[in-house]
Formats: C-alpha cells, sequence, structure tokens
C-alpha cells in the first residue's frame, strides 16, 4: 500500500506539473481529490484497517493529503495570477486615443430671449414670476376688463377645461392680476412673467395654437407712458443693438388706456424698406399700455394713487426677428438640423 501511495504522489505531481492552464488543473484536482477519485479510494482503505494499521497509515496519508494539496494550491494560484494579468492586459485603457464625442444639445432658441430679457429687468428691479397655464376665465379676461361676450375675447379664442370657467390662459396678462392682488393695493409692483399660451388657431407659418409671451408690469406712484417708452428702448436695443430705434402707434387693448403697438427699427435694412419690415421700416414687436384704471380698481389699487403701464412680448416673434426665422412651426418641429443653426444666424443691429 505504501508503495501504492508513493507511485501516486508521484502520478499525481507530474499532472500537476504538466498542467497547462487553470481549467487543466481543476480537471485534475476534481480527478485525484474528488469523491471519486483516487484520494478517496485511499480514505476508504484505511476504514479497513486495524488500529496500529490506522495510525502508520493514517500518518503517511495525511502528508500525501497534504502535500498533494499545497502543490494543487500553488499551481492554482500561478495559473490565476496568469490569467488575471492576462485579462489585466487585454483591457488597457489607451489614453493617446481620440475620446468620443458627446453630443451636447444646444440652449432653446426661446428660453435665450427670454433669459435675456430677464437678465436686463432683473437688474432694473423686476422680479421674475409665475402663474398657471391653466387659468380661471376671472383672471384671464374678466378682471383684465374683458367681461363675457366682449368683442375682443373673439381674437382670443383658447382652450377650455370643465365648462366655461377653465381654460388654458391665452396670454401672460392675467399674471398681472395675480400679482396686483398679492400687492393688495397696497405694494409698488416690478414683475415680468414669461410663460406658454394659448390660442384656438389654425397653425402657419405666423400662427401656433401654443406660443409664448413675456408679459411685464410695473405699478407705482407717479408713472406715465414715457416711462414705458424709456422701458421700452432698453429692451429693444440690449436685444437688438444700440442702434434699434423705437416707436409706438396707438392701439387697442381693453386693459390699458392709452393703449400702444410697439415697434423697432428694422435691423435688416435700418429703415430703408424690405420684405421682413413690409416696406414700412418698422417691425411691431409687443402690446403694451398704461394699465387700465378698471384693472387697478378691479385688483384693489386706487388710480388716483396709483398708476402702471404692462407690455406683453410675444417670444417667438422676437426670435424670429433676431434669427431671421421666417416659419414659427420651426421651433415646435424639432428639426436638429435646423435648432443647430440658430447660434450662428443671429442678426443684430451695428
Ligand atoms: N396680452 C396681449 C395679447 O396677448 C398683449 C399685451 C398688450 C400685453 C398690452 C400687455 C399690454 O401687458 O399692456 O395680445
Amino acid at each position: 500500500m505504501i508503495e501504492k501511495v508513493k507511485s501516486l504522489k508521484e502520478e499525481i505531481k507530474t499532472k500537476i506539473e504538466n498542467a497547462s492552464n487553470l481549467k487543466e488543473i481543476n480537471e485534475i484536482k476534481v480527478i485525484y481529490l474528488g469523491k471519486k477519485g483516487a484520494m478517496n479510494e485511499l480514505t476508504e482503505h484505511l476504514k479497513t484497517l486495524n488500529n496500529e494499521e490506522k495510525k502508520e497509515f493514517g500518518k503517511i496519508l495525511n502528508e500525501l493529503k497534504n502535500e498533494i494539496n499545497q502543490l494543487f494550491e500553488e499551481k492554482i494560484n500561478f495559473y490565476e495570477e496568469q490569467e488575471l494579468n492576462e485579462k489585466l492586459e487585454q483591457e488597457q485603457i489607451d489614453i493617446t486615443l481620440p475620446a468620443t464625442k458627446i453630443p451636447f444639445g444646444s440652449p432653446s432658441i426661446i428660453e435665450k430671449i427670454v433669459e435675456e430679457v430677464e437678465d436686463l429687468l432683473m437688474t432694473m428691479g423686476y422680479d421674475v414670476v409665475d402663474g398657471p397655464e391653466v387659468e380661471k376665465d376671472k383672471y384671464n379676461f374678466e378682471m383684465l376688463n374683458l367681461p363675457k361676450g366682449h368683442p375682443a375675447r373673439d381674437a382670443q379664442d383658447t382652450f377650455y377645461l370643465e365648462g366655461e370657467e377653465l381654460l388654458l390662459r391665452s396670454q401672460t396678462s392675467p399674471v398681472q392680476i395675480r400679482t396686483m392682488l398679492e400687492g393688495k393695493g397696497q405694494q409698488p409692483i416690478r414683475m415680468i412673467c414669461p410663460g406658454k399660451t394659448y390660442r384656438r388657431d389654425d397653425d402657419d407659418a405666423t400662427h401656433s395654437h401654443q406660443f409664448t409671451q413675456i408679459e411685464g408690469l410695473l405699478v407705482d406712484r407717479n408713472v406715465s407712458l414715457s416711462d414705458l417708452k424709456g422701458t421700452f428702448d432698453c429692451i429693444a436695443k440690449h436685444l437688438f443693438g444700440n442702434d434699434c430705434e423705437t416707436r409706438f402707434r396707438p392701439s387697442y387693448y381693453p386693459f390699458t388706456e392709452p393703449s400702444v403697438e410697439t415697434d423697432i427699427s428694422c435691423h435688416l435694412c435700418h429703415g430703408k424698406g424690405c420684405n421682413i419690415c413690409k416696406n414700412t421700416g418698422w417691425i411691431t414687436v409687443s402690446g403694451a399700455g398704461m394699465v387700465h384704471p378698471n384693472v387697478l380698481k378691479n385688483c384693489g389699487y386706487d388710480p388716483k394713487e396709483w398708476q402702471g403701464f404692462a407690455f406683453g412680448f410675444g417670444a417667438e416673434r422676437l426670435a424670429m426677428i433676431k434669427y431671421g426665422i421666417d416659419d414659427v412651426r420651426t421651433f415646435y418641429m424639432t428639426d436638429l438640423r435646423e435648432l443647430q443653426n440658430f447660434d450662428r444666424k443671429e442678426i443684430k443691429h451695428d
């Protein structure tokens, strides 16, 4: 039996030495040390011996087991390390390779215009406020001096929810009402409110059922139309350059008296006349006026003490003028080629 142990030991040693990879060595381990392996046979044999023999053979068997286990362990460690090194070698990162470019989006052009106006007006003490897109008829129309049945409502037909009293706001002007109600007829107000607005218009090159307005409101004592003119002039020059000239034309809005349309000089033809300005030399950019006394009263401000001016820009319109875009649908069609072009297209006065 001792001879058998010796030859088994030599046999296993040679097999371990000749094993050429981790898989092979593990297979050999199963063959010799597994349940049905030769080592187990020897252990089974041990059980058949008497006590004296058991002592002697048990010792030999233990030594064999220890030695063989150690040999297996060394070889397995060796190959495991080798495999790991090979893997690391393969996975090496070549930092000299050119990086994969991550495509960046470009800022929304409407958002850019809104931020430009916000940046300017905040330096003039205006707060940027928000209002709900689902609005009460009362705020969108009634308190703005547009009672039910008023003909001026026709131009602002919108989408109604839950009957007649809730609607998608057709203008950002209801935020004037909300802000004045918060002021409780006591506090001066300077606010702008950019936001989405909705109308039941058929979409075409100049109309969209959803668009963006930038509302502005100032309420204080001793406010006059010339304050509005100065403010508007400042905004126009900020957006379109110092050469930009401005003018007011009389107009009508139920919530302002007097009401005006505000024009900027055409930045393409410098007033000479072109197809953008329809040969007038001027482009209309907003509606504005002095807050109507009824509106002030509706919100608790005494018109004998308080006056105010308000304006409402169409953000898409500003963007179309500034970037030479001739179709409002461009903003909503998510054509990347168009959208990425905006950065390059800016047209400004000198
Ligand atoms: N809300 C008006 C519209 O959508 C625009 C407007 C006109 C806003 C005059 C104003 C204003 O604040 O004073 O047509």
